[in-house]
């Protein structure tokens, strides 16, 4: 590799993220941990992924799975130790797998020194400064000091024995820091050369853009504007430009090392705002997830592309895609339910344990073969989740006594939340936790994960396994500039484009076959109809 290839390896790379709490149980303690994933490096290697993102395996007492982080340069003693995760790290990097870890920097949790800390210290302290405290509002202080809601339900307010208020955006357990405080400014940046100096890649930034937020008192109101980020950074709490100074000294950090470290913004701010995050002087890339918003539809899978490409011109950065992530119902599950209003038709079945509508599962994989199979085909880099490679659906039948997710307990039961992705995977036929591990998983899987394991896919070469593997392996054969073109005359139900070197990706969205287009046919996400392309069917060409 030459050295501009070296540095930007991540331009059009293939990232795999693990949750790694249900990934693989190497002790039989019924949670997924590191030497798990070291066990299972061949099988990432065979699948052909250029990187790992690791979801956070830090202390944590699992408030939001994870997410709530006691100690960021350390590993959960139920998941391993660093001498785990330096084995982990040289087990890829040898299979030639870069390395991206999650980085939490809006909240910590509420075990962690700094929080313990503020608790014991008094009003006005250093320690209280690097959270964000308030007095409480009315005559006696006993209302949260702004109107401000959790997103997870609830106030984003919590008092405390002394009669303070500290915000948490997220759940209690995850009290948002002050990013004007220039301790927790310092500590982040040594954080991120702790990691690098271990050798990691990469980092994907937890809610980069909710860092930032106007704190000047009297505290703004969400009443009128909610909690989308605004186009022009006046929300008080999301997508500030002062975030972006932030990044800044971050790229700074990224820099010291060759190639740079890369990193990858979770930001869910205005289509026209996220560039920001993308820049060469910031974070160098941010996640686009209007795709996985998107139905499945020519249509609206055109748009979509059409805009992310551009937008991608625009930046230097390269374009990010991603169907399935931890926080989202699979896609193959949402390709399967009814059309009608997604959002609520999703959130009754999951609230049904998974029986009503009735899913169509078949239809679901197909098309969720065919979206993986145009994605892949896409200019950028292809974010997919463990077990999308096994075509899994979204685990419906969890009964509520077993969810972990905090949006259940704080949502009263409204929103089921997001355990249904997050349950281990199935490795084997069969086994007590159909080879997760040695003992039972930490989240109940349901009976149908052994005919979908990796045991059952691995000698069908008609599996969704296969067709990842395949797939993985042409498009780097195929890969080529970051660019396409689109071919018309398919009609509105037809999305067809080639890239340089001649790589043709036709999919067909309709209710009818259609013609293939003329080339050598390299691969399809289902079986063809003669020369013709079937509804809900992707097909590769040269
Ligand atoms: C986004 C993460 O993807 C999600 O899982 C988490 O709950 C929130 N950020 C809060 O950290």
């Amino acid at each position: 590799m030459d050295s501009t290839s070296r540095q930007d390896w991540w331009r059009q790379a293939v990232v795999y993220q693990i949750y790694p709490r249900s990934f693989a149980d190497s002790d039989g303690d019924a949670i997924g941990d590191l030497n798990g994933i070291t066990t299972r490096v061949p099988y990432l290697a065979e699948l052909g992924v250029d990187a790992v993102w690791l979801s956070p395996f830090y202390p944590s007492a699992l408030a939001d799975g994870g997410y709530d982080v006691d100690d960021y340069r350390d590993v959960d003693p139920r998941l391993g130790t660093l001498s785990d995760f330096d084995n982990l790290a040289a087990a890829l990097h040898s299979a030639g797998i870069k390395v991206i870890i999650d980085i939490v920097p809006n909240h910590t949790s509420d075990r962690h020194p700094w929080f313990r800390e503020a608790l014991a210290a008094p009003k006005g302290s250093p320690a209280r400064d690097r959270y964000i405290f308030r007095g409480g509002t009315g005559p006696d202080g006993s209302e949260p000091p702004a109107d401000w809601t959790s997103l997870f339900g609830g106030p984003a307010w919590n008092r405390v024995p002394d009669g303070q208020w500290y915000l948490h955006l997220f759940a209690p357990e995850q009290p948002d820091l002050n990013w004007d405080n220039a301790e927790v400014r310092d500590d982040f940046r040594t954080t991120l050369r702790f990691w690098s100096d271990r050798g990691v890649d990469g980092f994907r930034v937890d809610v980069a853009h909710g860092l930032a937020k106007d704190l000047v008192e009297p505290l703004a109101t969400l009443a009128h504007v909610g909690h989308e980020a605004l186009p022009d950074g006046t929300h008080p709490l999301w997508d500030r430009d002062e975030v972006h100074d932030i990044y800044a000294e971050w790229r700074q950090v990224f820099n010291e090392y060759d190639p740079p470290r890369t990193a990858v913004a979770e930001a869910w701010v205005h289509p026209s705002r996220r560039r920001r995050y993308a820049s060469p002087e910031g974070l160098g890339q941010a996640f686009n997830f209007d795709l996985l918003r998107a139905d499945f539809d020519a249509g609206a899978f055109r748009q979509v592309i059409t805009e992310h490409l551009d937008e991608a011109r625009q930046t230097g950065a390269s374009s990010t895609w991603v169907l399935s992530n931890h926080d989202v119902i699979r896609h193959p599950t949402r390709y399967g339910l009814p059309p009608d209003d997604k959002q609520q038709v999703a959130e009754a079945w999951l609230k049904s344990n998974g029986t009503t509508p009735e899913l169509d599962r078949d239809l679901g994989l197909r098309r969720a073969r065919a979206a993986t199979l145009l994605l892949l085909a896409l200019p950028g880099s292809a974010y997919l989740y463990q077990g999308e490679e096994l075509g899994l659906h979204e685990v419906g039948e969890l009964s509520p006594d077993v969810l972990q997710d905090p949006v259940f307990r704080r949502s009263g039961g409204l929103h089921k939340g997001r355990d249904g992705c997050r349950v281990p995977l199935p490795w084997t036929i069969d086994g007590p936790s159909y080879g997760f591990g040695a003992g039972p998983a930490h989240l109940p899987q349901p009976t149908w994960f052994g005919s979908v394991s990796v045991e059952a896919q691995a000698s069908d070469p008609a599996s969704t396994l296969r067709l990842y593997r395949s797939a993985l392996a042409a498009r780097r054969q195929l890969q080529a500039a970051e660019t396409l073109d689109w071919i018309e005359g398919g009609g509105p139900t037809v999305l067809h484009f080639t890239r340089p070197g001649g790589w043709q990706c036709v999919t067909n969205f309709g209710t009818t076959a259609v013609p293939l287009p003329h080339g050598e046919l390299l691969l399809a996400s289902g079986p063809l109809d003669g020369d013709r392309l079937p509804p809900d069917t992707t097909a590769w060409l040269s």
